[in-house]
């Protein structure tokens, strides 16, 4: 008979991730944050394509529901007492005016300097929850890509992109046939499945802002309740993330015009997967220059040296959530494309 391939069990697999978290924020900071690694609170923002804040407040609130507003997003509350359910079944959401979403992912179309009219690409966009948001923040003026190489996930996409008015079913473009569409109107909304880094080498330098909300190994979201949450997890996960992070900022930052901003972002807190790829791609392209980040929530500190790496001195201007009991851990870098400088070889 063949060996048995070992399996780690659920509870060596959380101390393997405990212990890798301890040498990335430090023993004091994973005290703090240890327990935070839990299912948490209800949060929504406000559809501004479909409904105003207000009326969404009075609608909440005549309901019984009681909601906390968010100091850095005014758009963004945490429901208070009652489930989820309360809040699904209010009008409200059937109708498209509010979205759950979880606070910390709200954070990197806030950062993105987004303005009506730009020409937007969010490259791995599915479910959709930032690209709605995006949407919002250009109040549906100018051109927006979502794209999502997951089939599944494409559909869901799909779907929220029409519930949320970001299009209306028949507006969604085929890439293809919507490329000769441009004076139609004042909004170009359109959705491809593809996988990301083919889609931008039919957009060179195209776009003013980028969104890399990345496929990672989602460490922030692990629930310690529930071991369907990080039982997928290993070192090898993190390297296989990596690489296909690396392959998609680098097509990424070719799609992006020269003055774009490219914002990248994971829900994740291997520095693999974080600082490592905004270090490399510094190190790739001289014309690449990391932005602040002026959002003011609580910060973990960056990640400077991770093995016998050194990282650039600049990403400590990169963003590093500090997870709580209401909002998870994210990291989130905002780079610009300074004008016209050739690439490092
Ligand atoms: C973190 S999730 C995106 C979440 C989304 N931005 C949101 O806020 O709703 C990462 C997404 O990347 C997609 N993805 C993974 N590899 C891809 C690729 N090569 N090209 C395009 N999408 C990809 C996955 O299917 C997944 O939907």
């Amino acid at each position: 008979m063949g060996k048995q391939k070992k399996r780690r069990q659920p509870s060596q697999k959380l101390e393997s991730f405990f212990g890798r978290l301890e040498q990335i924020v430090g023993t004091s900071v994973f005290r703090d944050i240890k327990n935070t690694f839990t299912l948490r609170p209800t949060t929504f923002r406000v559809n501004t394509l479909k409904a105003t804040r207000q009326e969404v407040i009075d609608a909440v609130t005549s309901s019984g529901l009681k909601i906390e507003q968010i100091v850095w997003y005014k758009d963004a509350f945490i429901l208070k007492n009652k489930s989820k359910r309360d809040l699904t079944d209010l009008d409200i959401y059937k109708q498209g005016k509010i979205y759950i979403q979880s606070l910390a992912s709200m954070v990197p179309p806030l950062v993105m300097d987004i303005e009506p009219g730009q020409k937007v690409l969010d490259l791995t966009a599915a479910p959709g929850s930032k690209t709605s948001q995006i949407a919002a923040l250009l109040e549906r003026t100018g051109e927006l890509y979502g794209n999502d190489i997951n089939e599944i996930r494409f559909a869901k996409l799909k779907h929220n992109m029409e519930q949320l008015g970001v299009a209306e079913d028949e507006s969604i473009n085929d890439p293809v046939k919507s490329l000769g569409d441009h004076e139609a109107s004042n909004w170009k909304f359109t959705l491809s499945l593809e996988n990301g880094k083919k889609l931008i080498a039919t957009y060179p330098e195209y776009f003013d802002r980028i969104l890399l909300d990345a496929p990672c190994s989602a460490e922030a979201r692990f629930d310690i309740e529930d071991s369907k949450t990080y039982s997928f997890w290993n070192e090898k996960k993190i390297k296989e993330m990596a690489y296909a992070q690396r392959q998609l900022l680098l097509s990424a930052w070719s799609a992006l015009k020269p003055g774009g901003i490219l914002v990248y972002s994971t829900c994740t807190m291997a520095p693999e997967e974080n600082e490592a790829q905004i270090d490399k791609l510094l190190e790739r392209f001289e014309d690449a220059e990391l932005l602040e980040i002026g959002l003011s929530l609580k910060k973990l500190s960056v990640v400077l040296k991770w093995g016998d790496k050194i990282f650039h001195k600049g990403i400590k201007k990169t963003l590093r959530v500090y997870p709580t009991k209401q909002i998870e851990g994210f990291y989130v870098a905002k780079i610009k494309k300074c004008d016209k400088l050739t690439p490092v070889n």
